[in-house]
């Protein structure tokens, strides 16, 4: 267990991609490619265990010391600010956080602005910094609904091609951050392990260097 290198990959796409840059910085493990639902691969002669975990889960597993290192979207690393190292940005899961609204609303300043969001700490923030007074409303997932129904003003959620929002008829109003995947690593992993992480820092930025 303690010279594997544990990794949790996001499940999906991004972590699909995330597999091929670890995989060219030394880190193989065919298994992962074969189609099946199993969420643990090892590799005995490389030395890494990578698991299949929910994006918004990899800090958890990464803060506590389950995984080692882990990708995970600036949004997850704002929202619940893990004890972790924030190690590389990826440059790969780009896309924005931001406020939306129904194309015509118009803010009144005078009223407190009811936020729907699944970010509720990043809303609650950038709110405070402007000194907004807000009403949060947390919701787990289609938010966009929201201010369609009138159950808030604005949202504050993750922008990507902007299709979701046009698709029903909304704007962004503002943006809030950039966003995209980061390398991240367990505090203790990072010194016990430096060798294996510190490669693959080095040649995962290789790889970026290179393909610019
Ligand atoms: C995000 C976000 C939007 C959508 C934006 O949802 O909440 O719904 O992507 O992408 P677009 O600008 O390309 O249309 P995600 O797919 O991450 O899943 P979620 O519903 O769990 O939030």
């Amino acid at each position: 267990m303690n010279n594997m290198l544990n990794v949790a990959l996001p499940k999906g796409r991004l972590g699909e991609k995330v597999y091929a840059m670890f995989e060219k910085a030394g880190f193989p493990c065919p298994s992962i490619l074969e189609n099946s639902r199993k969420l643990i691969f090892e590799n005995q002669e490389t030395c890494v265990r990578y698991f299949w975990v929910k994006p918004s889960d990899v800090a958890i597993y990464v803060e506590r010391g389950a995984a080692d290192v882990g990708v995970a979207g600036k949004d997850i690393l704002l929202e619940y600010e893990p004890d972790v190292y924030e190690l590389l940005d990826l440059d790969i899961g780009k896309c924005r956080m931001a406020v939306a609204a129904m194309a015509d609303f118009r803010d009144d300043p005078q009223r407190t602005l009811r936020v729907a969001t699944k970010f509720s700490n990043i809303a609650a923030k950038y709110y405070l910094s402007k000194g907004r007074d807000i009403d949060i409303i947390h919701l787990n997932g289609s938010i966009e609904i929201a201010p369609i129904l009138g159950l808030s003003d604005v949202i504050v959620d993750i922008v990507e091609t902007g299709t979701t929002l046009k698709e029903n008829n909304l704007a962004v109003k503002e943006t809030i951050v950039p966003i995209s995947a980061r390398l991240i690593a367990n505090k203790s992993s990072y010194n016990f392990k430096s060798d294996k992480i510190d490669m693959l820092v080095r040649e995962i930025t290789a790889q970026m260097e290179a393909s610019k």
